[in-house]
């Protein structure tokens, strides 16, 4: 955190709400007879997992996994680690991916491998932000919420140096001038 920074706001609470609301729709058609096991990747996902269950009313689970590629710079480091990975059993579940944002495409990538092992009934990925500027692996996204410009977005559960997680709006990082 060597650089003082301002946050200016790309999508507002209320753009976010109804993005998450359009996904349960697309979800709740999809999944409602089908209990589903939801796997979040952690960190980034917890607010978008938790307002978006909010909005799906029939029976689910939800797990975790927590990766990082990171670490406290603003590009991926191109390595994905497992920091916790799943427990529940998987096979012959419809297991639905749950991620903030992709980006290089990477992480959400590694996750999919290590469940696809598991021989789920369906895999499916759902991101709130889709980034294809910088894709370095194709992912095939089932349901996306917005598509946004290659900027470094923070708030909504995204961070930087596992600041901003908190703001409640996303927002992108500009560097303040010297
Ligand atoms: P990927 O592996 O490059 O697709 O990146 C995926 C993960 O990196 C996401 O789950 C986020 O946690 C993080 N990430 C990617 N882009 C951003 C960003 O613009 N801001 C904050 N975190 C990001
Ligand atoms: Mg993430």
């Amino acid at each position: 955190m060597n650089k003082p920074t301002i946050t200016c706001v790309l999508y507002t609470r209320q753009q976010i709400e109804i993005t998450v609301k359009k996904l349960a729709d697309e979800i709740t058609r999809d999944y409602a007879d089908k209990n589903p096991l939801l796997v979040g990747i952690l960190k980034g996902s917890f607010m978008f997992l938790a307002d978006l269950v909010r909005q799906l009313d029939f029976p689910l689970e939800i797990e975790f996994v927590r990766v990082s590629s990171y670490g406290r710079n603003r590009q991926s480091s191109g390595k994905i680690n497992v920091v916790q990975g799943i427990r529940t059993r998987v096979k012959d579940r419809h297991v639905l991916v749950v991620e903030d944002i992709i980006d290089s495409g990477l992480s959400v990538n590694h996750v999919l491998e290590s469940l696809r092992n598991k021989k789920p009934a369906s895999l499916k990925v759902c991101c709130l932000l889709d980034k294809p500027a910088r894709r370095q692996m194709t992912v095939p996204i089932d349901y996306t919420g917005l598509t946004v410009p290659d900027k470094f977005l923070v708030g909504y559960g995204l961070d930087w140096a596992e600041q901003y997680r908190n703001l409640p709006d996303i927002c992108y990082l500009e560097d303040a001038k010297p």
